[in-house]
């Protein structure tokens, strides 16, 4: 049995965990940030060392790549990302990439019989532009129609790619083609395992999430001479919005709704405020669901536009469908995890992943690891070093096993 340098890969962690620290001990790697591109650059080097050929691909995403000994057969890949939401854990992402090249390192020398490649996708999180750029392009989607969309920033995708020294231009060409199988390892970022005491889990499933933009505008006026009847107050109409976008969820339409970035301009104390955008993330394993939700909060925003005397405007930004993992790769984890002495769950995820876009080049499986109490997307994320290495193990056992069963 070939064995993970489970030493390593802690270590490496707690290195990569240093760029884009905050004070608070959270990470911040915002996609194409300086911070993001520093970390893909020492990835690649650590990839670099098992022999690996490393490159960034035009989305900004990085390979490495060693080749198989049986010509024609497709790539196996293991990914994840190494983008962060802002004040993130250092293993949403990172985990998953760092082990990757664990599982390479490992693997290198085997003579496998399929080439396989670990990637970092760029934009998994979606902070600055709609999420999963990177695994999107890879899996052929065309993602160069948001080119030329601002993100919060007012950066457009295309110079904030090109400022970070990828290739927009080359977008509609970065597909990577059919693969044999791609492979996730990830922390839960949920409450299940850690509650249950399970020390992994074989993802069944990965929820369907639309994003969503909600623009209101009402009318700017002097806060202490304007009567509460003459007012088209864009923030209170907004608050009853951001209320609506929870009863999605309260009301049973979809698993969670959140609304998790709100602007308000002019943003005086002693003016009415005239705009205000915010952030809608619905989810469900219920592809339809989303849809109809969706659908219903355009119906109550309007209502609520009617009452205040303000406008509203609903704009879609991403949808991703919810997708299921493919049962060969399910049933190699399982196994793989049972000769380790450990009884993998089945757990659908609520979390989105690369694995949902990856899915659509080929079959794609993913194994999570416990987060302890459930948190991520905080800068107290945590996961036990013992189950970052098992996973890391599992998943080497279960790749080398689909290495010997595929034969795409
Ligand atoms: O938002 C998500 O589900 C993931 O963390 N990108
Ligand atoms: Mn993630
Ligand atoms: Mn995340």
């Amino acid at each position: 049995m070939r064995e993970v340098d489970g030493d390593r890969l802690v270590g490496d962690l707690a290195r990569l965990g240093l760029i884009g620290r905050d004070v608070d001990g959270g990470v911040t790697r915002l996609a194409w940030s300086a911070e993001d591109r520093q970390a893909v650059g020492l990835v690649g080097s650590w990839a670099a060392e098992t022999g690996a050929a490393v490159t960034v691909d035009p989305a900004g995403t990085l390979v490495a790549d060693i080749p198989g000994r049986e010509p024609g057969l497709r790539p196996l890949v293991v990914g994840s990302h190494l983008d962060t939401v802002v004040g993130a854990g250092r293993l949403d992402g990172a985990y998953g990439v760092v082990a990757a090249v664990r599982i390479l390192a490992a693997a290198a020398d085997t003579g496998l019989r399929h080439p396989l490649r670990v990637a970092a996708f760029a934009n998994e999180e979606g902070v600055v532009a709609p999420p999963f750029t990177g695994s999107r392009a890879a899996a052929g989607h065309d993602v160069t129609a948001e080119l030329d969309h601002p993100g919060p920033d007012g950066v457009t995708l295309r110079a904030r790619m090109a400022g970070a020294g990828c290739d927009p231009e080359r977008l509609a060409r970065a597909a990577w083609g059919p693969l044999a199988g791609y492979l996730e390892l990830h922390i839960e970022q949920g409450p299940v395992l850690d509650a249950g005491g399970q020390r992994a889990a074989v993802v069944t499933a990965i929820s369907g999430q639309v994003r969503a933009r909600v623009e209101w505008s009402g009318r700017a006026n002097h806060a202490g001479t304007t009567p509460m009847d003459l007012r088209c107050d864009a923030l209170v109409a907004a608050a009853h919005g951001v209320l609506a976008v929870e009863r999605l969820a309260l009301d049973g339409l979809v698993a969670v709704a959140t609304v998790g970035r709100l602007n308000v301009e002019p943003g005086a104390p002693n003016v009415i405020p005239s705009k205000v955008s915010f952030t809608v993330d619905v989810r469900s394993v219920d592809g339809p669901a989303t849809a109809k939700a969706m659908a219903r909060l355009q119906v109550d925003l309007t209502l609520i536009a009617q009452r205040s005397g303000t406008r509203v405007d609903l704009f879609p930004t991403s949808e991703s469908a919810p997708v299921p993992t493919d049962p060969a790769w399910r049933r190699l984890l399982r196994a793989a995890s049972n000769a380790r002495g450990v009884a993998a769950v089945d757990l659908a995820s609520g979390a989105g992943h690369d694995a949902q876009h990856m899915a659509a080049a080929g079959p794609a499986g993913m194994l999570f690891v416990p987060s302890v109490g459930g948190v991520s997307h905080h800068h107290s994320e945590d996961t036990a070093e013992e189950d970052l290495v098992l996973g890391a193990q599992i998943g080497l056992d279960a790749l080398l096993a689909a290495d010997l069963e595929f034969d795409a």
